[in-house]
This record gives structure tokens, C-alpha cells and sequence, in this order.
């Protein structure tokens, strides 16, 4: 009997499909550090690790919540008064929504998930944005789906409309947008985000549209989805790691246009936010505080980044060898490497990794697609850090003995 037993018991193949570059490549940063390297970490896009807090009166807002013994499992939906504030929220920005169609989630993660899991059966495709944020393509696959990457003009922040018509199917089932983007910072115009809609519309697809970074923009006014949503089949997704600098408390939200096509799933997606019970009830009072609280912490927030996304674009595109289109919003810069004498893009990160300690995340990992030939930096580190590392960057293209 024991003779037929397998060595290993199996995984789901849903599962095989699930890949995060940014933290996967954490774990060859690892081994090059216990050789001794110092690392330099401009992998993960945590405002929160590279020095920025959440304001005082924000942390009061948690401690006060357990100190007053609101220890307990929320209501799944989430604080009432926290979805009344977020609607709030996301109608200045336009969208028409009600606060019974916020749910409040762990992060925009959760949402993402949630989200895939309700509107994908097996074999349907989703469309994103190429480069995307790799966790859109690993909910898609594991929930059965095939993600398509559709492309985007990185210098004029522009879908390329043609692109998307030409890869609807029969199977397709949403379009997500993702403005600003990560990991290229593009952020799409009233336009082209009304274009977007339209095609949504025409052939009746769910639009998913991922808001996370909606505050932290540079040079021109941030248009939100809402503003050109009207009553289309919009899921608007958004939270409270970014902008509100809360990434370790783990909080977001799905908000649910007005529209008369979302009534399904208005119906069965909160089963999802029910089955796991709740998010965390003092994170929520915290949340609640920073929408309602002063808000000058963003803006000195975003008046530091810009100084910083100045400093890495102008000293990429010094470097002989790369190029690097300008991020409207985010923190991230994504150059190109022109003439890759290290093969793939993510054998030019590993050898950077290992020569010079520096750790980016290689364009493949945002989808193979559009991504690859690229590498991403995220700029929230000092400027004096972020100087080392493009000198390192630099050394590192012109040395040809490496
Ligand atoms: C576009 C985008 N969406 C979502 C997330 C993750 O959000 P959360 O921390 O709310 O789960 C990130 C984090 O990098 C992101 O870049």
C-alpha cells in the first residue's frame, strides 16, 4: 500500500499561477545580504518603510479605539461612519455612489480579490494595462481567467484604444485601469478615460479601476473614473496605503458605481466581505481619521516626492543606456534599457543585485508583454540614498567588466 503513496501531496494549478515580482525577488536580495552585501531596497512601493507616517492624530485615532475597547469583529460592510466618509470621498471625485455600496476591506488586495473571484468563470479574460500591477494577473489566473495586456503610450499617457478593440473576445469580461499606475506612473486624462468607458460599454464589460495613488500626482489635476462613469458598470477600487501611509495596517475599500448592471453583483460580492468576517475595527477608526482629520500631511507628503521623481528622472536619462519617460503620479520611475548586454531584463536586475547591491524589480514581472526591457525604481527613498543608487546604476552599465 505505502509503495503507491506520492512523495508530495499536490497544489491546485490555480495556485502554480500566482507570482508577485517585487517581494519574490526579496528572497534572492536575502541570500546576496548573507554573503555579506549591503542592500539598498528600492523594490517595495512602502511609503511607511522609507521613513513617512501616518499623522499623530491618526495613530491617536487607532490607540483611542483599543483603549475605549473596540476590540470586537466589525460589521463585515465595514464602520458605517468610515463608508459614509468614503463615499463622501469618492463623490468629490465624481463617481455617483451611495454608502451602502462601500465595503471596506484589507487593503485593495483583498478587493482585487474579492472582485476577480465574483465576476470570473474559467477561461474568461480580463484586460490590463501593460505594465500592470502584478497582483491584477495573479487573481486573474488563480480565479480561472486569462489576463490580456493591452497597450499603453508611457510618454503620452495614452491607451492605445485600437490595441483594446483589437483584443476583446467573446470571453472577455472587465477592463482595469490602474491611474496612477505602477508601475510606469501613468495617469490616463478625462478622455482617455471616457473612451475607456465607452468601449466598456459597447460590448458590456465590467471596468475595475484602481485609485490607491489618486492624491499623489505632479504636474496636472488627478481625474478620477467617477468623473466620466455616469451610470456604466464602474468598481472602483481604492485604500489607505499610499496616500494615508497606512500600508502595515492593511485597509481599502470597493465602491460600487450607480449602475443598474452592478445589481448582481451589489448582491453577491458582500457574501465574500461576510465569509471572512471583518476587517480590523481599530485600523477603521483610524482610517476614518485621516479622511476627516487635517489633510496637510498628503500634500507635504507629495511636495517631497516630486522633489524626488525630478531627481531620479533627470539622473536616469543622464545614464548612457537607459531612458525614462516621466511618472505623472505614484512613485515610481520604470526606465528602459537600451542594448541589455545581461540578456532579459531580470538577468540585468539579479547582476545589479549581486555587483553593486542595488535591488530593483524587473519590468517582466508587470507583465512580459510590455513590461519586459525595463526595470522599476521606487523613488521614496532620501535623495542622498537615491543618489548612491543611480551612481551604482551608472558604474554598473558603463563597466564593461562587469
Ligand atoms: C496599484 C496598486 N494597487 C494596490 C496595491 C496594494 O494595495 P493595498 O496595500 O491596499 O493592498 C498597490 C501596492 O503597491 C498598488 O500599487
Amino acid at each position: 500500500m505505502a509503495k503507491y503513496l506520492s512523495k508530495y501531496l499536490k497544489v491546485s494549478k490555480k495556485v502554480s499561477g500566482v507570482e508577485y515580482a517585487i517581494r519574490d525577488i526579496v528572497l534572492i536580495a536575502r541570500q546576496v545580504e548573507k554573503q555579506g552585501k549591503k542592500i539598498t531596497y528600492l523594490n517595495i512601493g512602502d511609503p511607511v518603510q522609507y521613513g513617512f507616517q501616518p499623522p499623530q492624530n491618526v495613530k491617536d485615532a487607532m490607540i483611542k479605539a483599543i483603549q475605549s475597547n473596540q476590540n470586537y469583529y466589525a460589521q463585515s460592510e465595514g464602520l458605517p461612519e468610515l463608508r459614509e466618509a468614503i463615499a463622501k470621498k469618492e463623490k468629490s471625485k465624481g463617481l455617483s455612489v451611495y454608502t451602502d455600496d462601500i465595503l471596506v476591506t484589507n487593503g485593495v488586495s483583498e478587493a482585487l480579490d474579492m472582485v476577480m473571484s465574483s465576476i470570473i468563470e474559467d477561461g474568461d479574460e480580463v484586460l490590463l494595462p501593460g505594465p500592470y500591477y502584478p497582483p491584477y494577473a495573479s487573481y486573474v489566473r488563480l480565479h480561472g481567467g486569462k489576463p490580456v495586456e493591452f497597450a499603453v503610450d508611457l510618454k503620452n499617457s495614452t491607451p492605445d484604444i485600437d490595441d483594446i478593440k483589437s483584443k476583446i473576445t467573446k470571453k472577455t469580461v472587465a477592463i482595469c485601469l490602474i491611474s496612477p499606475n505602477n508601475p510606469t506612473g501613468v495617469v490616463f486624462s478625462e478622455k482617455s478615460l471616457k473612451q475607456l468607458v465607452d468601449i466598456a460599454n459597447q460590448h458590456d464589460l465590467y471596468v475595475v479601476c484602481d485609485e490607491i495613488y489618486d492624491q499623489i500626482v505632479y504636474d496636472e489635476k488627478f481625474t478620477g473614473i467617477g468623473k466620466v462613469a455616469g451610470d456604466s458598470p464602474v468598481i472602483l477600487l481604492n485604500g489607505f496605503s499610499k496616500v494615508h501611509l497606512m500600508s502595515g495596517w492593511r485597509i481599502g475599500y470597493i465602491a460600487f458605481n450607480n449602475s443598474q448592471k452592478l445589481a448582481p453583483l451589489r448582491e453577491n460580492l458582500p457574501k465574500l466581505a461576510r465569509v471572512r468576517i471583518s476587517t480590523n475595527l481599530p485600523v477603521q477608526h483610524a482610517a476614518l481619521e485621516s479622511l476627516c482629520g487635517p489633510q496637510g500631511y498628503v500634500s507635504e507628503f507629495v511636495s517631497e516626492l516630486k522633489k524626488r521623481r525630478d531627481f531620479v528622472v533627470k539622473q536616469l536619462n543622464s545614464i548612457p543606456g537607459l531612458s525614462c519617460s516621466n511618472p505623472k503620479g505614484a512613485f515610481y520611475a520604470f526606465p528602459k534599457i537600451e542594448n541589455n548586454r545581461y540578456g532579459t531584463d531580470q538577468e540585468f536586475v539579479l547582476e545589479l543585485l549581486k555587483k553593486t547591491g542595488v535591488l530593483t524589480v524587473h519590468g517582466s514581472g508587470f507583465g512580459t508583454q510590455y513590461g519586459g526591457g525595463h526595470f522599476r525604481i521606487v523613488f521614496l527613498p532620501d535623495v542622498n540614498t537615491l543618489g548612491f543608487a543611480l551612481d551604482e546604476i551608472e558604474k554598473f552599465i558603463s563597466n564593461a567588466n562587469w
